[in-house]
């Protein structure tokens, strides 16, 4: 009987589950041993999480021309997507001619949320909580001697009161400088130590305790100025504009301008391993945070008519813990890259962004521009070949249809016109 309730199946090992699942879906042999061919090892696979059956592949590109607060990289990209490495290389290219990327970012700090719930006079507790920052500090801290050492640590507590609707709620919240982590188990372990001390204190009751992934704290801000030739020429500066000033006014057109920043951001993330639906979630919530959601980039025409970038964005990523130090792929990816912290690879993410991000709006609006050239070069070459009147537009038409907008090409469609030939 094929059924999905399978009890144990986590108790077993990978082979054992793998031919369970065979039997299910009728595998073939040759697709279970491509399940089996692992490159990251199914042992480490199978430690990673749960009912493990095999591992999971995807292209690994290298994008290249990177220079990044003067720095050079070849940057690791997993993706599906064709074209985003090449985007991101050529992009890159482009803003070199200017310098390269500049990227700076915030100190890593990250927030974990404490929901206090039954108090009947909800800023008594905040003045409460408030009151007992320090100890609150302290238990928090005790949990982390390793990332105290490190300098890292709360670095704050904030409390508001929110409205819900079922009534009012105090929210604290721990600010963590998480230092080379991505941070989220840290700050959830603390944000856990410290929910009974806040329930002592205000006589409430405290239910979640967990990350916030708007990570609005730990921000990376990249600018980039490409000089107008190196872009395409005053037309494409223009349109570039243009684009990103629909998407700055348009939540649809937005959406999709920074899937075009988050294709750069999540190839990275993926090849380094990193909690790619936090980065996610925090980019569009941030993009979204002043209640109207729009675009993590801007675009403007300097005083040279030269294009200038600048992109703001959270980036929550870790180069010890998780999925970074136990991938042998993402190590690969990372030893590559050579980012000797966290928020150097934070900045290095911002960039390619920021280039992915160029290298789209560029294409769209330069492909456009492309064809009204060539419309523009047939009318020429047309002309040029002694169409007159109607004629031009019928040469025009052809050649653009045939591909070959050439002077013999011209005079050849005109003769075939005129019945000449
Ligand atoms: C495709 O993956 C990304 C783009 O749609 C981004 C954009 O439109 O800006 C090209």
């Amino acid at each position: 009987m094929r059924t999905s309730r399978i009890s144990g199946f986590y108790r077993l090992g990978v082979s054992e589950r793998l031919s369970i699942v065979k039997d299910f879906a009728g595998l073939t042999d040759e697709e279970v041993n491509l399940l089996q061919t692992s490159k990251m090892g199914l042992l480490i696979a199978d430690k990673m999480i749960e009912n493990v059956i095999g591992t999971f592949e995807l292209p690994l590109g290298i994008a290249t021309n990177f220079l990044i607060n003067g720095k050079d990289y070849l940057i690791p990209m997993a993706i599906e997507e064709p074209s985003v490495v090449a985007a991101a290389s050529n992009a890159a290219r482009m803003c070199r001619e200017g310098g390269g990327l500049f990227a700076v970012s915030t100190d890593p700090l990250m927030i974990a949320q404490i929901q206090l719930v039954g108090v009947t006079s909800p800023h008594t507790a905040v003045m409460k909580i408030l009151q007992h920052k320090d100890e609150i500090v302290r238990i928090a801290n005790e949990k982390d001697p390793l990332l105290i050492s490190l300098g890292g640590g709360v670095r704050d507590v904030e409390v508001r009161v929110i409205q819900t609707p079922v009534g009012p709620m105090v929210i604290t919240h721990l600010i963590v400088d998480v230092r080379d982590a991505m941070g989220a188990n840290v700050v959830n372990t603390m944000a856990e130590a410290v929910g009974p001390y806040i329930e002592k204190i205000t006589g409430g009751k405290v239910l979640l305790r967990i990350v916030s992934n708007l990570a609005d704290r730990r921000l990376v801000r990249v600018w980039t100025r490409v000089p107008k030739e190196a872009v395409g020429g005053p037309e494409v500066v223009d349109g570039i504009v243009y684009a990103w000033a629909f998407a700055a006014s348009d939540p649809y057109r937005a959406a999709t301008h920074n899937k075009g920043i988050m294709n750069g951001v999540i190839a990275v993330a993926l090849a380094t391993g990193q909690d790619t639906r936090a980065l996610e979630a925090g980019a569009h919530a941030y993009a979204a945070r002043s209640g109207r959601y729009t675009t993590l980039s801007t675009w403007e025409k300097d005083e040279n008519g030269d294009l200038v970038g600048y992109l703001e964005m959270p980036m929550a990523v870790g180069i010890v813990g998780g999925a970074t130090r136990v991938n042998p792929l993402a190590k690969i990816s990372l030893k590559i890259l050579g980012v000797k912290t966290a928020r150097e690879l934070a900045e290095v993410m911002g960039a390619v962004g920021l280039a992915q991000n160029l290298a789209a709006l560029r294409a769209l609006v330069a492909e456009g521009i492309q064809r009204g050239h060539m419309k523009l070069h047939a009318r020429q070459i047309a002309i040029a070949a002694g169409a007159h009147g109607e004629e031009v537009d019928k040469v025009v038409a052809e050649m653009l249809k045939e591909g070959i907008i050439r002077i013999d090409k011209a005079k050849e469609i005109l003769s075939r016109l005129r019945g000449t030939t």
